[in-house]
C-alpha cells in the first residue's frame, strides 16, 4: 500500500472480527428503543442533500412537518417543494455557505463520494455548528472507521464532533443496496453481470432508505444523544445470492463475477474516480472479502422501532433498475 494510500485508508474499514464481537454487544447494550421525538417542527440542514442518503432523508424529514434547508452544488436545480429551501454547499468550497448553520437547529453531514480527506471537506462546518451552538450534529461515516488511527481525515472528524460540545450522533452505515443500481449497474446492464471483488464473503447490507430513517429520528430526537452507531442490514448475503435476487426480481438471469482488484480499480479509474479514491475502495473491498463486513447489529430497529428493510424488497423495489 503506498504511504498516500495508508494514510487515508488504514483502519477507515479496519473491521477487526474481535472489534465486531465488542461492538455487537455494546450496540445491544446501548439501545434502550425509540428516542425522544421532538413534537414540534425544526429546522434542519442536510448536506449532500441529492444523494443517495440525502433524497431519501429530506422527504422523511418533510414528510415529519419539518423544514428542510438541502446543501448542494447546484441548489438553483433542487426540486421545489414547499418546506424545503436550497442552498450552496460543496466540498470543494469548504468555508462557503456555512451561515445555513445559523439558522438550524440540527444538521446532517456526509462526505461526497470521490474525496479522502473528509476532516478538510466538514471540519469548517463542525467549526460553524460550534460558533452558533448548533443543538444537534449527525454525521455519517462508515462501518469500522472507530478503528482508524486518530490522523485518518474521516477519524479524525469523528473525534472532532465528539469533543465538539455540541450534542452529536456518528452513523457508520454498512455497504449500500443502493450501490447495485448505482456504481454496479452498468455491467449489470451491458453483460447481466456483477462485477466486484468480493469471493464469497458475506456482506450485511444496508437499505439506503433506512440509514435515512435512522438519520431522520437522531436529528429530531435527545434520547441517543452523544453515541456512535453501526448499521446493517438484518442479513449478511454473498455477491452471488444478490446476484440470485436480482435475478428472481427482473426475471433476467444476472450472475456474479469475482473480478480480481487490479481489474476492479482499473474499471472505477474508467468510471472517472481520483486513483486516490479508486485505491481506497480496493482496500475497503479487500475488508470486505476477508468477512469483515458480515457483522448484524440491531441499530436500525432499536432506533427506529422497525425492521431493516430485506435485500428482497430492495431487489424488488428497484427492479426496473436492472432492466434499462
Ligand atoms: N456506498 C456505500 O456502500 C457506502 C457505505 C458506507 C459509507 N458510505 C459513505 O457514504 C457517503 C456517500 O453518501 P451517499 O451515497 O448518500 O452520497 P452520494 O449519493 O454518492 O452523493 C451525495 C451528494 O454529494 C454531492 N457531491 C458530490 N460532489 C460534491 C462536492 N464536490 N461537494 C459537495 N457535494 C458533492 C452530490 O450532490 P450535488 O451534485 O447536488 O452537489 C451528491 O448528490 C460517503 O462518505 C461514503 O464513504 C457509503
Amino acid at each position: 500500500m503506498s504511504n498516500r494510500l495508508e494514510k487515508y485508508t488504514i483502519g477507515y474499514a479496519n473491521y477487526l472480527p474481535g472489534h465486531c464481537a465488542v461492538l455487537c454487544r455494546m450496540l445491544v447494550y446501548n439501545h434502550p428503543g425509540i428516542g425522544n421525538q421532538r413534537k414540534e417542527s425544526m429546522k434542519i440542514f442536510v448536506y449532500g442533500a441529492t444523494g443517495t442518503v440525502g433524497q431519501s432523508l429530506i422527504e422523511k424529514l418533510l414528510a415529519g412537518g419539518h423544514e428542510v434547508f438541502a446543501g448542494s452544488r447546484k441548489p438553483e436545480s433542487g426540486k421545489k417543494q414547499a418546506g424545503l429551501t436550497w442552498v450552496l454547499a460543496d466540498a470543494v468550497k469548504p468555508g462557503v455557505g456555512l451561515e445555513v448553520l445559523e439558522k438550524v437547529d440540527s444538521a446532517f453531514f456526509i462526505s461526497p463520494p470521490g474525496y479522502t480527506d473528509q476532516f478538510t471537506i466538514l471540519n469548517p462546518w463542525l467549526e460553524k455548528a460550534k460558533a452558533v451552538k448548533l443543538k444537534k450534529f449527525v454525521l455519517m461515516t462508515a462501518m469500522g472507521v472507530e478503528h482508524a488511527p486518530p490522523e485518518a481525515p474521516f477519524r479524525k472528524l469523528e473525534l472532532a464532533v465528539e469533543s465538539s460540545g455540541l450534542a452529536w450522533n456518528i452513523i457508520r452505515p454498512n455497504w449500500f443496496m443502493q450501490n447495485f443500481h448505482t456504481f454496479w449497474v452498468s455491467g449489470i446492464l451491458k453483460d447481466k453481470k456483477i462485477y466486484f471483488p468480493g469471493g464469497k464473503a458475506k456482506v450485511s447490507f444496508i437499505d439506503a432508505r433506512d440509514i435515512a430513517s435512522v438519520a431522520a429520528t437522531l436529528l429530531t430526537s435527545d434520547k441517543e444523544n452523544n453515541k456512535a452507531f453501526a448499521l446493517t442490514g438484518s442479513e449478511a448475503i454473498s455477491h452471488e445470492e444478490v446476484a440470485s435476487k436480482l435475478s428472481a426480481s427482473t426475471g433476467v438471469s444476472i450472475s456474479y463475477v469475482d473480478i480480481t482488484p487490479e481489474d476492479f480499480k482499473a474499471g472505477l479509474l474508467g468510471a472517472g474516480l481520483p486513483e486516490d479514491y479508486a485505491s481506497f475502495m480496493v482496500y475497503i473491498a479487500g475488508s470486505l472479502k476477508e468477512g469483515n463486513s458480515a457483522p448484524v447489529v440491531p441499530s436500525v430497529k432499536s432506533i427506529t422501532g422497525k425492521d431493516p428493510i430485506t435485500f428482497d424488497t430492495y431487489a424488488k423495489d428497484n427492479r426496473q433498475a436492472w432492466l434499462g
